[in-house]
């Protein structure tokens, strides 16, 4: 990741990321990411998997790259608000709902 990876999101107010998770040479899965330093928190903004490859374990996969990454930038916790038919896949992979807003999600990484 470069600075001139990020763009400005006028809709978010924070640059955001893209990152592309391959299966080989293909792009399986995508996801949107933007953080808070102070708070030691990214956020999840968009996240979706090709529908041919949904209930493989990739999105759990890419979720668990996703974590590493976060330990691997000292950020504390991982937050993002789930569609409705997502809740069950964010359980599945060890978020907690918390009562920020409907749907919203976290799980800590981090001390
Ligand atoms: C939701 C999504 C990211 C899940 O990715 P995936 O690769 O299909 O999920 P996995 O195969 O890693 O599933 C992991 C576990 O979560 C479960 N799961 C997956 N999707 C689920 C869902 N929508 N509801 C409930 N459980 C779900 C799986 O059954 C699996 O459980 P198991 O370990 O007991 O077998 C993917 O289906 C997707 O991209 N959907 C469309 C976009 C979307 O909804 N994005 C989320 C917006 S925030």
């Amino acid at each position: 990741m470069t600075p001139e990876s990020k763009y400005s999101n006028e809709g978010r107010n924070a640059p955001t990321w893209f990152f592309l998770f391959f299966d080989g040479i293909i792009p399986v899965g995508v996801a949107e990411l933007f953080d808070d330093k102070k708070l030691r928190c990214l956020y999840i903004g968009n996240f979706g998997i090709v529908k041919k490859f949904q209930n493989k374990g990739v999105g759990s996969e890419f979720v668990d790259w996703i974590e590493k990454y976060c330990m691997s930038q000292n950020y504390r916790v991982i937050e993002l608000t789930a569609t409705p038919n997502s809740i069950g896949f964010y359980e599945k992979n060890g978020f907690e709902s918390t009562d920020k807003c409907e749907g919203s999600f976290k799980k800590i990484i981090n001390l």
